[in-house]
């Protein structure tokens, strides 16, 4: 049952604070000291550990359905791709709580993998994005988030899940300055009442990322603000990397030409794929990896 080997922090949502942390591997260090102390102590119950193409890399493995973040453009835009060797979410109810999360990470990963970036991230209002707009609502239930998220079988595989983590810097300023309606048919929900416009513009963000053309993903995205620069720490996990990537595909006007509205008042830093692997017992369970 791939539900029992999940990491149980990405069916379990998020809570008030979290901290998104990307690591590149040292030049010719050895990463397997460190994930073996990861596979022994890593608690998946306070965070999810994804593994980027360059450690499988630098393993020599090779793990189904993982491969780097693809820079895309589009009609006068670009995606950049920031793909780093592993990625680390925590989570905690507050500020104290997140702090000794960390503390407790940072034995174990050692030296040999270095921080590239490290952005908190916070639930805001009530589960919105910075803009004011409701975010999660068409998500799968929590009936459908496994069979959504995980994959369902393979040695080493069942339970692990994809994810695709990638920044967004909002301009509020410009998107405020927007009349609510106008900003109601960027998002294609209306703000009063979060209730989806039937006639929403094709640009408009929900018809992008229409679920029912691309297939559906399990979001679990958080706001992160700092004293300049704001924006979504965008996170979705799936059993494939396709839905995430046909998604941003059709954002970037990739496949058609249009471009999703969302691009007008925010653009994306940073664009990365990992793959989380599945847990046995509580630990983490890094056989594909080849270490045990
Ligand atoms: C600035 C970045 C983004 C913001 C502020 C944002 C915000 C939102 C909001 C407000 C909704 C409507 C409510 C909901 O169903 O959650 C939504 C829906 C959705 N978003 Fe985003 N989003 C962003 C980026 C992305 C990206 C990069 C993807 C995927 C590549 C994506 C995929 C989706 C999907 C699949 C839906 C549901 C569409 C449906 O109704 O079927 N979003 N987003």
């Amino acid at each position: 049952m791939s539900v029992a080997h999940a990491q149980p922090s990405i069916l379990a949502g998020q809570l008030a604070c979290g901290q998104s942390l990307s690591f590149r591997l040292g030049l010719d260090k050895d990463p397997r000291p460190a994930l073996a102390r990861l596979a022994e102590n890593f608690d998946p119950s306070y965070a999810i550990l994804g593994i980027g193409s360059p450690l499988a890399a630098a393993l020599g493995v090779s793990i189904p359905g993982l491969r780097a973040f693809p820079a895309i453009t589009g009609p006068g835009l670009s995606v950049p791709s920031t793909q780093q060797a592993l990625w680390i979410f925590l989570k905690a109810p507050d500020r104290s709580g997140l702090f000794d999360a960390a503390a407790a990470l940072e034995w174990l990963i050692d030296d040999a993998f270095e921080l590239e970036d490290a952005t908190e991230t916070f639930t805001y209002a009530g589960g919105r994005d910075l803009t004011g707009y409701v975010d999660g609502t068409n998500n799968p239930t929590a009936e459908e988030a496994p069979g959504v998220a995980l994959v369902a079988s393979g040695a080493g595989m069942e339970g692990s899940s994809f994810v695709g983590v990638q920044r967004w810097a909002h301009d509020l300023a410009l998107f405020r300055s927007h009349h609510v309606h106008v900003r109601d048919n960027m998002v294609g929900r209306r703000h009063s009442d979060n209730v989806e416009l039937k006639d929403a513009p094709e640009t408009s963000h929900v018809k992008r990322t229409d679920q029912e053309i691309t297939g559906m993903m399990l979001r679990r995205s958080m706001p992160w603000a700092g004293a300049r620069d704001r924006g979504l720490e965008f996170i979705a996990f799936g059993a494939t990397l396709d839905i995430f990537e046909r998604s941003l595909r059709r954002m970037a006007g990739d496949e058609d030409g249009i471009v999703d509205a969302t691009f007008r008042y925010s653009r994306p830093t940073t664009g990365s794929y990992y793959w989380c692997p599945p847990t046995v017992a509580g630990k983490l369970n890094l056989t594909k990896l080849g270490i045990s």
